[in-house]
């Protein structure tokens, strides 16, 4: 295992077990596009993956990405909030769902994501999940910001109805400096 082991192969690891081609998902926080690749990679070209972000930075290099890796027919990259996903998808279709709470690697770190419309997100995405469908959550925070967030993305899922969705939150406990958190979000009302 490489020493930079961390949230993006964990979060991988998980959307590959879960995610089938031709399936619908959606990365709800595009930044450089790797998770939007990822998705495509997983869905091939019968499969439609819809990617957000707030910051035309964003949208662009995840743009250059697809297109790179041709996956211009697989993914549509959209200047939007993520508060406004239900925009585009139908409810229980989505197969994965896909967030890296936090701010665009390389970019401005006062552009990150806020607790409010954090949280409107993910409500709205948990009814868009197919009933079989994922949500894979990396929360990245530390040195001044993200701990509110962290804190209520945290409270909001753990009580989450046991019935319904089985949530799942791993830790590098060893690691120094806030290391990200990864979470696991199954839809289990089958
Ligand atoms: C940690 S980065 C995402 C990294 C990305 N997964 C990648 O592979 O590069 C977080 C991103 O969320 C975006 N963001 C912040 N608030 C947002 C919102 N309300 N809706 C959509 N994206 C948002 C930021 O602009 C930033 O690009």
């Amino acid at each position: 295992m490489p020493s930079t082991f961390g949230a993006v192969h964990l979060a991988h690891e998980f959307l590959e077990a879960q995610v089938q081609e031709g399936d619908i998902c959606i990365d709800c926080t595009a930044g450089r596009g790797k998770d939007t690749a990822f998705l495509c990679g997983l869905v091939g070209e019968s499969g439609r993956v819809v990617a957000l972000d707030i910051q035309q930075e964003a949208v662009e290099s995840t743009k250059a990405l697809i297109a790179e890796k041709g996956y211009e027919d697989i993914a549509e990259v959209y200047l939007d909030s993520h508060e406004n996903v239900d925009k585009y998808a139908v409810a229980g279709t989505v197969a994965a769902i896909v967030f890296n709470f936090g701010w665009l690697p390389g970019g401005d770190h006062t552009k990150h994501t806020q607790t409010q419309s954090s949280l409107t997100a993910l409500e709205k995405c948990l009814k868009l999940l197919k009933p079989d469908g994922v949500m894979s959550l990396s929360i990245y925070y530390g040195r001044d910001t993200g701990f509110e967030e962290k804190d209520a993305i945290l409270d909001y899922i753990s009580k989450l109805p046991v019935g319904e969705f089985a949530v799942v939150v791993s830790e590098f406990v060893n690691r120094p400096n806030c290391p990200p958190i990864s979470v696991r979000i199954y839809r289990t009302n089958l």
